[in-house]
């Protein structure tokens, strides 16, 4: 068993797809391990995507993650990391496979419903930094 992390995005929380995504995730064999409802603050946002500093879209990425509420999420399953970013669908949802969720609800590049750890060394990142490992269940 593999676990990953997921968010559900505020482009998607706000439109009202949280419900239409989770049913995707359960119905793909995924086990919700854990999940909440939160805001991202302005540091948490950028702690997050850190990796994304240098890159010209950082400060809309931020400013996107924090405008609402997003859920966040634990995913267990076997091959869960792969397995959600296939759910997911390419970044931009014009590349999107079809019955991928972004290809389905992401308006564009930036505003696409859903983030997915893309390692195993990011999901032993992610997760931790929402859930503390004695919440997972
Ligand atoms: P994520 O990290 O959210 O799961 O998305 P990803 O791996 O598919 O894409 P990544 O390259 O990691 O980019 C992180 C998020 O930044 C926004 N983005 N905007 N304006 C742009 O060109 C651009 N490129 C990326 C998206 O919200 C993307 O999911
Ligand atoms: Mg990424």
């Amino acid at each position: 068993m593999q676990r990953t992390f997921a968010i559900i995005k505020p482009d998607a929380v706000a439109k009202g797809f949280t419900g239409q995504i989770l049913a995707m995730i359960e119905g793909a064999g995924f086990k919700i391990v854990g999940m909440r409802k939160t805001r991202l603050s302005k540091a948490q946002a950028e702690g997050f995507y850190a990796v994304h500093k240098e890159r010209p879209f950082f400060g809309g990425l931020v400013a996107f993650m924090t405008e609402g509420p997003v859920v966040v999420l634990a995913l267990e399953k076997e091959n869960a990391i792969a397995d959600w970013r296939a759910l997911m669908g390419a970044t931009n949802p014009a590349n999107a496979a079809e019955g991928t969720i972004r290809k389905k609800f992401a308006e564009n590049v930036e505003r696409n419903c859903v983030h997915g750890s893309d390692a195993p060394e990011t999901a032993a990142v992610e997760i931790p930094f929402f859930f503390s490992a004695a919440s997972l269940l």
